[in-house]
């Protein structure tokens, strides 16, 4: 088992598969898509397959696969059948735009739901001249029909919004009303500054907390866990499925957090928002044993850091927060 100084459990790795993706979403992907990094400098399939061994034998139990697009990962159905076979993880979920996904999907047949076990979907309007403002492409209607496909297959989808001052605040209770019905879940995420983010805006949960009490009447806080990740959830009354919010700004969650990341390259990272942490594909290249490798984790693990640096402690707000960080990280990097 893993825990760190603070006595947190890490038992939840993100694995970003590979830093590509097929949107351009505003707050994340440069309009002109990424310089690609050359073939080698990405993880192949089987040592990505050997960290997560390792990473499980350490005390990891679930993994969520994410990019860039995960779905843009070559030979994906063979890497999530032999990552299903590793000893302890109980686990495998997947956040992807899910315009990839109906094929996909298709493609494991009828062995998918055993495969993956829950999906989030990035789904930031219902109209889709404002999902495309967002995404600068248009394809509303291809994303849904992925989270469709995947829900009659009955694989539990929530769908992930990040609100945008200017872009689709006037959406948002629509998107919402799609948890009435149709998905397990709608998510609302506080925008964090990193990368491309930093110059944009995003909505605190209050205010969208606020806007979706006019639409809906009371939204009651529901204590029971959906994922593995840090959203709080609510009930509308009348509705099947939740609202989430993930609020990183206004709310912070690094208290309880139980996830290291591991980037396409092979950088293991303890926080989200730092730029602090391990390189593991040159030890592995290297001809690096399990156990010298599980040292090296064990080592980032121990020192996670106490809070992220996008503000100044654990509950301080942006608004309150002297320096507010501005980091250079996009989150196609590490998956969010
Ligand atoms: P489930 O609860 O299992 O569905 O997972 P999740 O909510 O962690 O997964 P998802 O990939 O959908 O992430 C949703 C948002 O939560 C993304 O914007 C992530 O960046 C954010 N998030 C997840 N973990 C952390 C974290 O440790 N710190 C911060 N600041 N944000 C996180
Ligand atoms: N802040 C908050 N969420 C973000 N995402 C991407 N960049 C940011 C950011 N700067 C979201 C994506 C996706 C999830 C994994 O993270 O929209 O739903
Ligand atoms: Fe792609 Fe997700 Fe970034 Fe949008 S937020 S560009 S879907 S990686």
């Amino acid at each position: 088992m893993m825990v760190d100084a603070l006595g947190r459990t890490l038992d939840y790795l993100r694995l970003s598969l590979t830093d590509r993706c097929n949107l351009r979403c505003v707050y994340c992907m440069p309009e002109g898509g990424l310089v690609s990094k050359s073939h080698t400098a990405i993880l192949r399939l089987e040592e990505k397959l050997r960290l997560c061994k390792i990473l499980c034998e350490l005390g990891i139990r679930r993994v969520k696969l994410t990019g860039g697009e995960p779905l843009l990962q070559k030979n994906l159905d063979y890497f999530l059948r032999e990552l299903k076979k590793t000893p302890f993880l109980e686990q495998i979920t997947l956040t992807s735009n899910g315009l990839l996904l109906g094929d996909f999907l298709t493609s494991l047949g009828p062995e998918a739901p055993s495969l993956i076990a829950a999906i989030n979907i990035s789904l930031n309007s219902t109209d889709a001249e404002l999902y495309a403002k967002m995404a600068r492409r248009e394809a509303l209607s291809q994303a849904l029909a992925g989270a469709h496909l995947a829900k009659s297959l009955n694989i539990p989808v929530k769908l992930n919004c990040v609100p945008l001052r200017g872009y689709n605040e006037a959406t948002l209770a629509d998107l919402a009303q799609l948890a009435e019905s149709q998905f397990e879940a709608v998510r609302f995420i506080e925008l964090m500054p990193m990368g491309l983010a930093a110059h944009l805006e995003g909505l605190p949960m209050a205010e969208i907390l606020e806007l979706l009490e006019k639409r809906f009447g009371p939204l009651v806080e529901d204590n029971s866990k959906l994922g593995n990740g840090p959203a709080v959830y609510y009930k509308i009354a009348g509705f099947k499925g939740k609202i989430g919010f993930i609020s990183a700004m206004s709310h912070g969650f690094c208290s309880s957090c139980n996830r290291l990341r591991l980037s396409s390259d092979g950088f293991l990272k303890a926080c989200l928002a730092s730029d602090q942490g391990l390189d593991l594909k040159s030890p592995l290249r290297s001809g690096a044993s399990d156990q010298e490798l599980k040292a090296a984790i064990e080592g980032l693990a121990a020192s996670k850091p106490m809070a992220h640096a996008f503000v100044g402690s654990d509950n301080q707000s942006l608004e309150n927060s002297p320096q507010p960080y501005r980091g250079p990280l996009g989150m196609y990097r590490i998956g969010g």
